[in-house]
């Protein structure tokens, strides 16, 4: 038996996986939903807490995904239970679009606050990711009276038509959707690992010169493009951090243009990254910022954020019913409260550790080619051959499947990465456990997939 069993039992499996009740759940459950969602394994949940994920057969998991990068606080923290609680006993819904109520007003006032940089800001809420990029995408081109956006390869922005049409991470979520929104470019995505461009490591500028020299010479001027929009690191695509000058340049260029900058924060932002923005660690305050995800602590929610002189759309313009929801709200200002106090720090700590942990994996493991992240945004990308870096796919999704058999839940990114993306709350054990168990299964590959 490991140290972690006898520690503090998770994982602990005591049923085959899918156990008896999961199986009968994800056959009802595989018979009436839509067969557009992606289950990667067999985990049918019945409750969370903290960083631990319990089956309906009563397996415990660790858990290294948070929901997708949502649940920043621990399942149902006790604070972000009562928070919800509390505000479901007075009010739970009444249409923050037509209406006035306490939580949403403090909620805008909060977030205004902390957004980087000067100047007041101004918030609308809604209820998810994509519907945050939608808002963006109209208030850039309300705002600037353009028309064009650029987004980048690899980005993901989430699903509805507007910004599915910014989204370039895999074709089968645009296939057979067209026509798309028109007049959207995708550039490359400084990516050092694999530079799109092959330039040498720690290069940006040829990224932006595809804008600057190759779009705005040959296809589109920059006085047509209403915004640019950018994932500080980019997610689904793969956990890829850029080189550090990257966002700034990127953000002198948009301000040399008159284009806004956008940056999706809604898997980056709210702390995980060990500050509140991803965009923060290089000083770069964006025109619009998106959020949802780790927001509200798993309630439904996003959000935009722009400077008052951006938000001048009129009333009627844009707005939900459900956008803004009181208890939604309640637990979003419970979540900051908690993310201030201590887990953006933790998240700091405790990914300074984890990094630490699966870089020294990697001098052992020979299919981690990359080890990159902040914070708690952290990925290892998983190669056949660490010359020639072919994606190792098949052993990618190996991993992710052993790991959920011996209680770690992990999730792929990109063509051949894993992410870890837990909780904020997870300490030093929990980080130990995982990259304990990620060893073991890498060990138990065939031999040509082993350690060094
Ligand atoms: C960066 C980014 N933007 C937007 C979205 C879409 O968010 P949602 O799934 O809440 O619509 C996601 C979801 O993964 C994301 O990672």
């Amino acid at each position: 038996m490991l140290m972690r069993d006898r520690m503090n039992h998770v994982p602990q499996i005591v049923t085959p996986l899918p156990g008896p009740k999961a199986s009968k759940l994800i056959a009802l459950d595989e018979r009436y939903t839509s067969p557009s969602y992606t289950r990667v394994y067999p985990l049918a949940v019945a409750k969370g807490e903290g960083a631990v994920i319990e089956d309906v057969d009563g397996n415990r998991f660790l858990d290294f995904n948070a929901g997708i990068a949502v649940c920043s606080t621990g399942h149902c923290h006790p604070r972000i239970v009562k928070a919800i609680q509390e505000q479901a006993s007075r009010l739970i819904h009444m249409s923050g679009t037509d209406f006035y109520y306490g939580p949403q007003a403090e909620l805008a006032r909060k977030l205004a606050e902390l957004a980087p940089g000067t100047g007041n800001k101004r918030v609308c809420l809604t209820n998810s990711g994509t519907e945050a990029v939608e808002a963006a995408f109209k208030l850039a081109r309300y705002h600037t009276k353009r028309k064009h956006m650029i987004a980048f390869f690899g980005a993901f922005h989430g699903r509805t038509m507007g910004a599915l049409s910014l989204t370039a991470s895999k074709v089968t979520q645009r296939a057979g959707f067209a026509p798309l929104i028109p007049q959207v470019s995708h550039v490359d995505y400084p990516n050092c690992y694999r530079c799109p461009l092959q330039t040498p490591a720690g290069c940006c500028f040829d990224c932006l010169d595809q804008i600057e020299n190759k779009l705005f010479k040959r296809t589109v001027s920059p006085d047509e493009v209403a915004a640019i929009i950018v994932e500080p690191i980019q997610g689904e695509g793969g956990y890829i951090v850029p080189p550090p000058e990257f966002q700034q340049r990127l953000r002198s260029l948009a301000q040399r243009h008159g284009i806004l900058l956008i940056a999706d924060e809604v898997q980056s932002g709210m702390g995980r990254t060990g500050k509140m923005f991803a965009m923060e660690h290089w000083g770069v305050e964006p025109d619009i910022i998106c959020l949802a995800k780790g927001i509200a602590s798993g309630m439904p929610l996003g959000a935009i954020i722009a400077r008052d002189e951006i938000m001048d759309w009129p009333p009627g313009s844009h707005a939900s019913t459900f956008g803004g929801n009181p208890v939604s709200c309640a637990a979003a200002l419970e979540t900051i409260a908690l993310l201030e106090e201590d887990l953006i720090a933790n998240a700091t700590r405790i990914g300074e550790y984890l990094i630490g942990r699966l870089r020294d994996l990697q001098t052992r493991q020979e299919l981690i080619g990359d080890v990159r992240g902040k914070g708690l945004m952290l990925g290892i990308e998983l190669v056949r051959d660490r010359e020639t870096k072919e994606p190792a796919v098949a052993e990618r999704n190996t991993i992710v499947q052993e790991c959920f058999q011996k209680g770690l839940l992990l999730l792929g990114c990109g063509a051949s990465s894993i992410r870890f993306c837990p909780p904020l709350v997870i300490d030093q054990a929990d980080a130990d456990t995982a990259v304990e168990i990620l060893d073991e299964v890498m060990s138990e590959m065939p031999p040509a997939r082993r350690a060094i």
